[in-house]
C-alpha cells in the first residue's frame, strides 16, 4: 500500500459482484460438501471468513473484516477485539456523536467515500459500521458511536455513510441490530420493548439504511430482545429483516454474540465471528444429520457467504491507496461541521456587549485546560483508530494567531503528561494566566475513564476539578469561552452561568482539535446541530429508573417517548433541546405553504429560509409532525425531515420536500401494521425542536380506525358512534324501561359510560334479544 496517492474513482465494475465464470457463487455452492458449507458459516479467527481449499486449490478464498466504524481497525499481529492491539495507520474521522451533529448527508457520503478508499488500500473487504442504535440513554458509554436519539437523523445520515463507503466496492455492517442501547450486561440483557416501540424508535434507522443503501451485511447485536438472543432472533433476522424490509446482504454475528449455533442458523444468522474453533462447524453438521436442521437454511447461510466473497473480489484485486492529507483535510472538515455552538451570549467589553465569538483577537487568548494539549478525539474499544496525525487545539490556535498563546494545563488527565504539581497549584497557575488576556478558552470534557464501549456511565457531571477550575477562572476573568469534548451529552446546567460562550466539538477525531480553532476564529461559521439533547438533570432523562435494567432484563417503560419525544410530552424544561446549534450569522424562516399530496395521503411542504446576518453560513431547517387526535399516544412532535442549506448573507433558498403516508403513520400494534388515522396533522419546521418558526394544519383523509360495534363496546364506543348511537337512544327511548331515561342523565352519564353496553343493558332490563338485535342493525 503506498500512502500517497490517490486511488482512481470506482468504476460500477467494482461495485457489483464478480461476473459469472470469475466466482460463480451458485457453482462453487453445488460443488461444496456440507461439512465444507458449514465451515463457511463461522470465521477463520478473529478477521477472516474461513476458506474453502480442495487439493492444494483455492476453491473459496478468505476476506477480511474489521472495525469500524469512523475509521479502519486493521490489526496487525495481535488480534483481539477489543483495541488493545495494535493497528496499522488510518484516518480517524469524527465519531459518530461528531459526524451526526452535522446534520449534512453529502459530507457524510464523502467521508464514507473516504473510508471506502482506506478500507480498500487495506485490503478489507467490509469495514464494521456504522452502528445506528438509538442514544436512549446519555449513560450508554458507547453512545459516541451512534448519531442520534432520533430515527430519522441516524437513518439517514447512516445511509450517506454506507453508499459513500459502498461504492469504492467494499461493504459495510449495519449495527447493533437491535434494541442494543447500553452496555450494561450487553452479552445478556433482555431489552424488553413492545413492538410499537421498536416499530417508530428503535427499528427505523435500521430500516432506512437497509431499504434506501442495503449495506453488504447487518451485525446483530449481543443482547436479548423480549427474552430471545438477537443472534437467534427469527422475526428480527428473517421475518422484519429480509421478507419486510427486503435485506439481500449477510448476517453476521457480533463478536461472540452467538449462543446456540444451530437455531442462529434456522433464524438467518449467516455468519458467526469470530472463530469458533470448528465446534460450531460440527454441531451445524451434526444437527442437519439429524434431521433438526435442514439442509437447505445451511445452503442459504453459505450462499450469502459465498456472496459476499464474490462482491469483495473486484476491489480486493484492484485495492490502490489513499491521501493521507486530504484524508485528515476531510476529517478537519466533518469535525467543524459537527462542532456545536450552544451559547454565545453578549459580554461586556470595551467596544460594550459583544459575543465572545468568533473570537477577535485570536493572539489575545489564554488556553487553559490539558485537554488543549491532550485532546480526547474518539473512543475506547473496538472502534479505537490508530490515527495518522493528531491535531490538539492549542498547537493549531497558535498557528491560526501567528502567536505563541499563553497555556496553562489547570487539571492532570491519566492520559496527558505527567505533572507532580498540587490540583490548587494548577488552578493557581491557570487563574494567574488568564487574568488580563482578552478572552479565556478553556477546554474542558470527560476524561477517557468516563466512557468507553463495555460499560456505561454513572453520571453526566464534568470531573469536580475541572468544574472548580471553572469557577476560579471565571472570577479572575469573565469572558470565558468554554471548549468541551465528550461522546455523549454532558450535564452544564451546573456551571454554565460562568461560561458565557460554551461549544462541544464532541470526539472529534484526529483533526478535531484543529477543527474547534477553525470553529473559534470563525474560519468556519458553525452549522452544527444537537442530535441529543442535553438535559438539565440525569434524573429529568426518559430511561431514569428504566436503565439499565435489573435482574437480567431492561424494561423500554418510556415507550416511544425517547428524547425530545419525552421532555416535549412532559413540557420539562431542558439544557439544550434537541436540533439546536447557533451560527455567527441568522436566518429567517417563511412563506410556509402546505397541501395533502396528489395521492391524499401524503403532504407537501415549501418553505423559504434567508440568511439574514452578514456572514455566508449553513442552516439546518427541521420538519416536525404531530399528530394530536389518535386513537394511541403520540410524541407531540417527531422529526420526518430535514435539510442543510448553504446561504450568503442575504441570499434565500426554498426547500420543498414531500412528507409520506409512513411519515404520518404509526404503529398500530392490534392491527399490527402502519396505520394512518385521519384527521389534522400540524407540521412545524425551525431552526431546534424548540424554536419552531413556521407552523401549519393539515387536513389528512387517512383511515377510519372506528371498531365495529359489538354488545361489548363501551356505552360511550356507542353513543359517538354515527349510526349506532342514534339507534342506542331510540331504542332506549322506545324501551318504556325505567332506567333507560337515566342512561344518558348528565350525571350519571360519565359513571357509566366506560362499561360494555352489554353490562348497562343488563342493569336497565334490556332483554338480550333486543339488544342482539340493536346490534346487528347498528352493524348492517
Ligand atoms: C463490537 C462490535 C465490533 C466487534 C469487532 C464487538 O465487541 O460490539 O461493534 O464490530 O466487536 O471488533
Amino acid at each position: 500500500m503506498t500512502l500517497d496517492q490517490t486511488l482512481p474513482a470506482a468504476t460500477a465494475d467494482d461495485t457489483i459482484a464478480q461476473p459469472a465464470g470469475a466466482f460463480d457463487v451458485e457453482r462453487v455452492l453445488a460443488s461444496l460438501s456440507l461439512e465444507e458449507k458449514a465451515s463457511l458459516l463461522s470465521g477463520l479467527d478473529f478477521w477472516h471468513t474461513q476458506p474453502v481449499e480442495r487439493d492444494g486449490a483455492t476453491v473459496v478464498p478468505s476476506v477480511m473484516v474489521t472495525d469500524g466504524p469512523h475509521g479502519l481497525r486493521k490489526q496487525d499481529e495481535s488480534a483481539d477485539h477489543l483495541g488493545l492491539g495494535n493497528s496499522v495507520p488510518a484516518t480517524c474521522f469524527p465519531t459518530a456523536a461528531a459526524l451526526g451533529s452535522s446534520w449534512d448527508t453529502d459530507l457524510l457520503r464523502r467521508v464514507g467515500e473516504a473510508l471506502g478508499r482506506e478500507t480498500r488500500a487495506n485490503d478489507v473487504a467490509v469495514l464494521l459500521g456504522p452502528g445506528v442504535n438509538i442514544k436512549r440513554s446519555p449513560l450508554c458509554g458507547r453512545n459516541f458511536e451512534y448519531f442520534s436519539e432520533d430515527p430519522v437523523v441516524a437513518g439517514d445520515l447512516a445511509t450517506a455513510l454506507v453508499d459513500g463507503i459502498q461504492s469504492l466496492g467494499v461493504g459495510t455492517s449495519l449495527k447493533h441490530f437491535a434494541a442494543n442501547n447500553q452496555e450494561a450486561d450487553r452479552m445478556r440483557v433482555s431489552a424488553d420493548v413492545d413492538e410499537r416501540t421498536l416499530r417508530e424508535i428503535y427499528l427505523p434507522a435500521f430500516e432506512r439504511v437497509v431499504t434506501r443503501a442495503q449495506p453488504w451485511t447487518v451485525m446483530c447485536s449481543y443482547n436479548k430482545v423480549n427474552g430471545v438472543y438477537a443472534s437467534q432472533h427469527d422475526w428480527l433476522l428473517t421475518t422484519v429483516l429480509r421478507d419486510e424490509w427486503g435485506f439481500e446482504g449477510l448476517v453476521v454475528s457480533d463478536w461472540g454474540a452467538v449462543r446456540d449455533r444451530v437455531a442462529g442458523v434456522a433464524a438467518g444468522l449467516d455468519l458467526e465471528m469470530p472463530s469458533s474453533g470448528g465446534r460450531t462447524d460440527a454441531e451445524v453438521v451434526a444437527a442437519v444429520r439429524a434431521g433438526a436442521l435442514d439442509e437447505a437454511l445451511v445452503d442459504a447461510a453459505a450462499r450469502r457467504v459465498l456472496q459476499l466473497v464474490a462482491r469483495s473480489l473486484p476491489a480486493l484485486g484492484a485495492p490502490g491507496s489513499f491521501d493521507v492529507e486530504a484524508h485528515h483535510a476531510l476529517a478537519r472538515e466533518a469535525a467543524a461541521a459537527g462542532t456545536v455552538l450552544l451559547r454565545n451570549d453578549p459580554v461586556d467589553g470595551p467596544a460594550g456587549p459583544a459575543p465572545l465569538l468568533p473570537l477577535r483577537a485570536p493572539a489575545d487568548v489564554a488556553v487553559l485546560g490539558e485537554l488543549a494539549r491532550t485532546p480526547r478525539y474518539q473512543g475506547a474499544g473496538s472502534s479505537q483508530v490508530n490515527p495518522t496525525r493528531l491535531d490538539d487545539a492549542l498547537t493549531a490556535l497558535r498557528a491560526a494567531a501567528g502567536a505563541d498563546v499563553p497555556f496553562a494545563a489547570g487539571y492532570t488527565l491519566d492520559e496527558g503528561p505527567d505533572d507532580d504539581r498540587s490540583p490548587e497549584a494548577l488552578v493557581a497557575e491557570a487563574v494567574e494566566t488568564a487574568r488580563g488576556a482578552g478572552t479565556v478558552l478553556l477546554f474542558l470534557g470527560l476524561p477517557a475513564a468516563y466512557e468507553s464501549e463495555g460499560y456505561d456511565r454513572e453520571h453526566l457531571d464534568l470531573p469536580a476539578d475541572q468544574v472548580a477550575l471553572l469557577r476560579a477562572v471565571a472570577a479572575a476573568n469573565p469572558r470565558v469561552v468554554v471548549v468541551l469534548a465528550g461522546g455523549s451529552a454532558i450535564s452544564v446546567s451546573p456551571w454554565q452561568d460562568a461560561a458565557p460562550a460554551l461549544l462541544t466539538g464532541w470526539l472529534g477525531g484526529q483533526a478535531g482539535g484543529s477543527a474547534v480553532v477553525d470553529v473559534l476564529t470563525g474560519a468556519v461559521t458553525p452549522s452544527g446541530k444537537l442530535t441529543e439533547t442535553l438535559p438539565l438533570r440525569l434524573e429529568d432523562t426518559p430511561a431514569f429508573g428504566n436503565f439499565p435494567g435489573e435482574l437480567g432484563h431492561v424494561r423500554y417503560g418510556e415507550g416511544v417517548l425517547v428524547g425530545y419525544r419525552w421532555y416535549d410530552a412532559r413540557r420539562a424544561e431542558v439544557a439544550y433541546p434537541f436540533g439546536h446549534g447557533l451560527s455567527y450569522t441568522t436566518f429567517a424562516y417563511g412563506d410556509l405553504v402546505t397541501r395533502p399530496g396528489r395521492d391524499g395521503d401524503s403532504v407537501e411542504v415549501r418553505f423559504s429560509v434567508t440568511n439574514t446576518g452578514t456572514r455566508l453560513g449553513q442552516e439546518v431547517a427541521q420538519i416536525y409532525v404531530g399528530d394530536p387526535v389518535a386513537t394511541v399516544l403520540r410524541p407531540p412532535r417527531e422529526l420526518k425531515a430535514f435539510a442543510k442549506v448553504d446561504l450568503h448573507p442575504g441570499e434565500s433558498t426554498t426547500v420543498a420536500l414531500t412528507l409520506s403516508r409512513r411519515d404520518l403513520s404509526y404503529f398500530h400494534p392490534g392491527l399490527g401494521r402502519w396505520v394512518l388515522e385521519g384527521g389534522q396533522f400540524v407540521i412545524e419546521v425551525g431552526a431546534s425542536s424548540r424554536d419552531l418558526r413556521l407552523a401549519a394544519h393539515v387536513d389528512v383523509v387517512g383511515e377510519d380506525l372506528t371498531p365495529p360495534l359489538t354488545e361489548w363496546s363501551t356505552l360511550e364506543e356507542w353513543a359517538e358512534h354515527p349510526v349506532g348511537g342514534p339507534l342506542l337512544r331510540g331504542a332506549l327511548e322506545a324501551s318504556g324501561l325505567p332506567m333507560a331515561g337515566a342512561v344518558f342523565d348528565p350525571e350519571f352519564y360519565p359513571v357509566i359510560a366506560g362499561m360494555p353496553l352489554l353490562k348497562v343493558a343488563s342493569f336497565a332490563g334490556v332483554k338480550p334479544e333486543d339488544l342482539e338485535a340493536l346490534t346487528e342493525k347498528a352493524r348492517s
